[in-house]
């Protein structure tokens, strides 16, 4: 039943009266201790109901936040535990793992605590299986162990795409800073068929090319390694207009060249019709990152745009969790597409690499394919 090596929860040993513990990825916004946003929560259902069905007795365990290994009531998972009751009643969920340094210092004594008295272990945190923490790579060391139904779902979705897209495949990106996606823009140049990008990552794409770009947002150290992206002979689509505010502050639309003092925040009408005609004509979408100030209704239209053309395309469309998911939600698109995925750095880094080490450790737990083969 495996999946590329991964156990499925089909592949654990009966559970039938057994501790089974889950790692989600419960790490959901809040404002003022309530949950704004509850997607992560639901999307662990399908996996805990499986094991409640299989008669297992079912202890969950997330991080939320960054507390940086000490207990801070702020990311206590009081809220989440009592929206987990509702949705499940019965089921355990353990106090923030990040309270403990343990947790993302992977320390062994650590992991210790996490799998006492527990049976078998399964991973559906597919937000975090790109970090390796303790409770990510430790308990599949012992343990029987699986991948849940949502990680499944997420790794069959994203490895597909990348490994074997109808075409033409474009990737829509945005968000702020080009460092902080050159692995991922570096490893889609070489599969995608056309690359779109907008938001403020733009702008040193814009510079790159010799176009003045005011006082807008840009990484002056990458510019180089914009040039040479530009020069790798890809079709890369970037703005052709630009919104914002000029040297006064106040509201205007640009042409390519900004003004001195002039700051952009948002694509332009032009683009936002451009890059929507590439989504219509694809056959295989993916999009990660906002194309500019969303959260700012002047600087909306160009995320609205993009999100309304991923509605409407016939194209497979996937997309990349973080601002992306919450623009498509705050626009009521989220319904819309084939996957929006729950994981944000997680979707880039197996976009990237085609492995994440939540998966790696897996995929080497005592009852893995690879194991089950040595094993007389
Ligand atoms: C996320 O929200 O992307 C995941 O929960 C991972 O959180 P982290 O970036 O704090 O590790």
């Amino acid at each position: 039943m495996s999946i590329n090596g991964i156990p499925v929860l089909e592949d654990l040993p009966s559970v039938d009266g057994k501790r089974v513990l889950v790692r989600t990825d419960f790490n959901v916004p809040m404002a003022d201790g309530v949950i704004t946003d509850d997607f992560r929560i639901k999307a662990a259902l399908p996996t805990i109901n499986w094991l409640l069905d299989h008669g297992a007795s079912v202890v969950t365990a997330s991080h939320l936040g960054r507390p940086k290994g000490t207990a801070n009531p702020k990311y206590s998972m009081d809220a989440v535990r009592t929206r987990l009751a509702e949705l499940a009643p019965g089921v355990e969920l353990l106090e923030n793992l990040r309270f403990d340094p343990g947790e993302e210092g992977n320390d062994p004594a650590f992991v210790a605590q996490l799998v006492e008295g527990i049976d078998a272990y399964v991973d559906d945190a597919f937000g975090a299986a790109h970090r390796a923490h303790a409770s990510i790579v430790g308990p599949p060391k012992t343990l029987p162990s699986a991948m849940g139904r949502l990680m499944q779902k997420e790794v069959a979705v994203l490895l597909g795409m990348r490994n074997d897209p109808k075409r033409p495949f474009v990737a829509v990106l945005g968000g702020a800073k080009i460092s902080d996606k050159l692995g991922v823009v570096e490893a889609l140049l070489n599969s995608v068929d056309a690359l779109v990008i907008g938001g403020a990552m733009c702008f040193t794409f814009l510079a790159a090319q010799g176009f003045p770009i005011g006082d807008s947002l840009w990484e002056p150290e990458q510019v180089d390694t914009c040039a040479r992206l530009l020069a790798s002979g890809k079709t890369i689509h970037l703005p052709e207009d630009i919104v914002g505010v000029d040297a006064g502050g106040n509201y205007a639309t640009f042409g390519i060249r900004l003004p001195p003092g002039a700051k952009g925040f948002d694509i332009g009408p032009g683009t936002a019709a451009a890059f929507s005609d590439v989504i219509m004509d694809a056959r295989t979408v993916f999009w990660n990152g906002p194309m500019g100030m969303f959260e700012d209704e002047r600087f909306a239209n160009g995320t609205k745009t993009v999100a309304q053309a991923m509605a409407d395309t016939k194209a497979f469309t996937v997309v990349g969790g973080g601002d992306s998911a919450a623009a498509l939600a705050q626009f009521g698109l989220d319904g819309d597409v084939d996957h929006v995925s729950t994981g944000g750095g997680a979707s880039l880094e197996l976009l990237e690499l085609g492995d994440l080490p939540g998966l790696a450790a897996l995929r080497a737990a005592p009852n893995a394919e690879a194991n089950e083969a040595a094993s007389p």
